[in-house]
């Protein structure tokens, strides 16, 4: 079998299972939360998002702790991952945090019918990758293998947290409760419809809960892979 990467999803959910609500970058977590996510994200080779997360977000996408990233540059990495995108429309604005910030390699994967306009737009910004007829995540994974990427970072949004969960490609969940409801079904929720390998006959390894602050951290191990650090 192809390789692919150590393949960890991570995201915040609100009680009602909302990644936000509708305004940008909705605060579901806390401060140690976030630096606990900042250790992971260190520990990672690529960090992968959806175009509607980079749109509507404007992450950076980049190690914030001084410390962690001169670990990474004498271990003789980037100071940050290099971060990924997945698009059909590569409508983006090229003066977003996810092009212009970090020194790290960002690269688009989109169809192969769409790969000429998107190289147009972003060439100067980022590395156009022709995903196939349609781009699968499973693919997208072993092309990541094959650049070199052993650990990836999934951060959003849900339609991207979808497919990766459906084709059973991830090794780790870690899942932050907040302690809030959003209350707005047209809100994006964690995962949309799909048909996912864990279900009421299939039940998912929770291995570790740790309460931090006014959040919760759920760690699923989702294959034999888990690395239970
Ligand atoms: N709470 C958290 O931890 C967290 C983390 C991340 C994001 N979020 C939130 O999540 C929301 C966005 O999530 P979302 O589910 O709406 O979107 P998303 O997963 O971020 O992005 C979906 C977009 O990605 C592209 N895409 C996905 N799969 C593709 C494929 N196989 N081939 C080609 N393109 C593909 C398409 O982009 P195009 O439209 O460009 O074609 C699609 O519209 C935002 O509101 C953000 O704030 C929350």
């Amino acid at each position: 079998m192809p390789e692919r990467p150590y393949t960890l999803l991570s995201c915040s959910v609100s009680l009602d299972g909302y990644l936000g609500d509708r305004t940008p970058r909705l605060a579901l977590s806390n401060e140690a939360d976030f630096d606990r996510v900042d250790e992971v994200r260190a520990s990672c080779d690529a960090i992968m998002v959806g175009a509607a997360t980079v749109r509507t977000d404007n992450p950076r996408l980049l190690v914030r702790s001084q410390a962690r990233r001169e670990q990474r540059e004498a271990r003789g990495l980037t100071p940050s991952p290099m971060k990924i995108t997945v698009t059909q429309r590569a409508d983006f604005d090229t003066d977003s945090n996810f092009f212009t910030t970090g020194e790290s390699e960002k690269l688009v994967y989109t169809a192969s019918a769409r790969v000429r306009d998107a190289r147009a737009r972003l060439g100067p910004v980022a590395t156009v990758v022709d995903g196939g007829r349609r781009v699968r995540m499973r693919r997208l994974c072993e092309d990541l293998a094959d650049r070199g990427v052993r650990r990836l970072m999934v951060e959003g949004g849900g339609v991207v947290h979808t497919q990766y969960l459906a084709d059973d490609l991830v090794d780790e969940l870690q899942l932050v409760v907040a302690p809030f409801f959003v209350g707005d079904s047209s809100a994006p929720r964690f995962v949309t419809d799909g048909r996912f390998p864990w279900n009421a006959g299939r039940r998912a390894r929770l291995a570790e809960v740790r309460q931090i602050g006014d959040v919760v951290l759920l760690r699923y191990a989702l294959s034999a892979r888990f690395q239970d650090s």
